[in-house]
């Protein structure tokens, strides 16, 4: 044990003087002599001079409340004692019991050796009065200097190693809190990380399953692009020539009654009769002209697709106005807007964005008709926001709306061609699909925020410039 954590410091508290000087010569012996002799030895034996054990030191009081005073004294001094001899019997002032009772209450570690020929209470009421048995001993008097010399011993020791216990002890509570707090700060730190990750993953999850989606997209369109172009020109051919035969006809039906045979005539009509032809005459039109809005909205898909796979990027990028292409939108689907919803708009100060401008319209005509579609019979509201971020390298427009909101399960699929929750003839399941495919290749980015009864936010951020593509 390293020297300096020992604590030999010892307190006698008795009323008779003559037992001081007992203590005295029992437990701090004429050392001088002693190391004269070891000296001595030393020469003879050309040994080390032996290392004397550390000496005691000791104190004297002759009341309880003399004895009590040193042990704050001491306390205060950050000196203190190991051990304390107390006397039982004490007429003057306290007796031992009130002494060492107050003695623990300053200082609890304080090892007790009460001594005493004959006491007031038994045994066993001092020891029930004194909450304090493992640091308690008993000395009968007379008492053997051995005896004395001895507890003096091994209870400074006693209180040494409660002490280092206490030290290590303490220690080692510091560093396991400290682990804790470490271990805290790396599991917190993990967890973010864990949070950050997943949401990179699917984002990288989206985004390849719109390529993908985007390649397959494209081929689709090609594929589809030539028939719908051909079957486009045909039925134009077709329209003028049913007109062309329509026209002969009306011609034959002028001359069939001049015609002579009446045979021939009753013929005519029985076969006009079967074919019915005067419904035909009127069907045929309405056929074409309901194809023909078919064929327009293929066509309509087609380019949707194409747009959405980005094969088409002819168009050059301009500085445009974004507030100014959101107002002439709204201007276009007002009509849809009209019924249904209030807009308010909160518009910040907008720098111009480098962009291809009728794509972006495209993408908040999108927001703004699946807003209104999804507010339902009542009046809503839709908010249209824009800023610019902190960072002045983007802006942000948001069109929140107060409809249906959009479930947990529904929002992963949101973004992919073809996915509609609406009715056929009302939704493509384009809209949203083209707008990301937009927004992605203007470096940007595009999110939702939604919540099931109450509505939804989808925000749009885009680069004021184009750092990539232009220049
Ligand atoms: N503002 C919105 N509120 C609620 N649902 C929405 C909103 N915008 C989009 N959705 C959901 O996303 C789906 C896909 O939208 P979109 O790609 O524009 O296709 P479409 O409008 O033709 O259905 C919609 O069918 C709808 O379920
Ligand atoms: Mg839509």
């Amino acid at each position: 044990m390293n020297s300096s954590l020992k604590n030999r410091r010892i307190l006698l508290i008795d009323d008779t003087p003559s037992i001081h000087q007992d203590f005295r010569k029992i437990l701090l012996p004429d050392t001088s002599a002693e190391s004269d002799l070891d000296a001595v030895e030393a020469v003879l034996f050309d040994a080390k001079v032996k290392a004397s054990a550390t000496p005691f030191e000791l104190d004297s009081a002759y009341q309880g409340q003399e004895g009590l005073a040193k042990v704050c004294e001491s306390l205060k001094a950050n000196r203190p004692y190991a051990l304390a001899f107390v006397d039982m019997r004490m007429p003057q002032g306290w007796d031992g019991v009130e002494t060492i009772e107050r003695l623990w209450q300053e200082d609890p570690l304080l090892q007790i050796v009460v001594c005493t020929a004959y006491s007031d209470y038994s045994w066993e009421e001092v020891l029930e009065r004194l909450d304090g048995r493992d640091r308690l001993l008993i000395l009968k008097k007379p008492f053997d200097n051995i005896e004395v010399c001895q507890l003096a011993n091994t209870l400074t020791a006693k209180w040494d190693m409660t002490r280092l216990a206490a030290l290590q002890m303490s220690e080692l509570e510091q560093e396991v809190q400290q682990r804790t707090v470490e271990i805290r700060r790396t599991s917190a730190a993990l967890q973010v990380e864990v949070v950050e990750r997943k949401q990179l993953e699917s984002q990288l999850l989206q985004a390849e399953k719109l390529a993908s989606i985007g390649q397959l997209a494209a081929g689709v369109a090609h594929e589809i692009n030539n028939p719908i172009g051909f079957v486009s020109t045909n039925f134009g051919v077709l329209e003028g020539n049913f007109a062309k035969l329509l026209e002969v006809l009306l011609a034959y039906e002028d001359v069939e009654q001049s015609m002579g045979s009446a045979d021939v005539v009753a013929k005519l009509k029985s076969l006009r009769e079967r074919v019915e032809l005067d419904y035909l005459k009127a069907d045929i039109p309405l056929l074409m002209r309901e194809s023909k809005e078919g064929l327009t909205r293929v066509r309509q898909i087609v380019q949707d697709l194409r747009d959405f796979s980005r094969v088409d990027s002819a168009q050059e990028l301009q500085w445009a106005n974004l507030q100014q292409g959101i107002d002439s939108t709204l201007n276009i689907v007002a009509s849809e807007l009209k019924y249904k919803a209030d807009v308010i708009k909160e518009y910040g100060e907008l720098p111009d964005i480098e962009c291809w401008p009728s794509q972006i319209n495209q993408v908040f005509m999108n927001l703004v008709v699946n807003a209104a579609q999804a507010i339902g019979p009542e009046r809503g509201k839709i908010i249209i926001r824009t800023g610019v971020d902190d960072d002045g390298e983007n802006v942000w427009m948001e069109v929140a709306d107060t409809g249906s909101g959009i479930s947990a399960e529904t929002l992963p699929c949101i973004f992919d061609p073809f996915f509609t929750t609406k009715p056929v003839g009302k939704g493509t399941g384009l809209g949203l699909s083209l707008s990301y495919g937009i927004v992605q290749k203007h470096g940007g980015n595009i999110s939702v925020h939604s919540e099931v009864g109450v509505g939804s936010t989808f925000r749009v951020d885009l680069p004021i410039r184009q750092v990539a593509l232009g220049e």
